[in-house]
């Protein structure tokens, strides 16, 4: 996916993986020390979380948001707190790091 040293700590990034044919947007956040995953689909309307490439996380860096709603996401668990999704939850994807590499398993 990507090296650990361009993910900083406070930043996200987005990616689109492909399977063949068929396409999947993801994105990661590093907070506090952990990288977490989900898929770039909000439980709302199925749409992109990003207002520009590798952007979604809010000013403060704490909460994942929707830029097209404002809807706050936990980066922990996924878990819309606020917006038109409240208590919906993006799709977590499991995150493995190793020797500096960051992969994730999308089933
Ligand atoms: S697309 Fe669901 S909160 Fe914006």
């Amino acid at each position: 996916m990507c090296r650990l040293a361009d993910l900083p700590e406070g930043g996200s990034r987005g990616f689109t993986l492909h399977n063949g044919a068929a396409a999947e947007d993801i994105f990661l956040v590093h907070h506090q020390g952990r990288i977490t995953a989900y898929r770039n689909s909000c439980p709302h309307t199925g749409g992109p979380l990003d207002w520009v490439p590798d952007r979604f996380l809010n000013l403060d860096g704490d909460l994942i948001q929707c830029a097209t709603h404002d809807a706050l996401f936990r980066i922990e668990d996924g878990v819309c707190i606020a917006g038109p999704c409240a208590g919906r939850a993006l799709t977590a994807l499991q995150v493995e790091v190793r020797n500096d590499e960051v992969s994730v398993r999308l089933e």
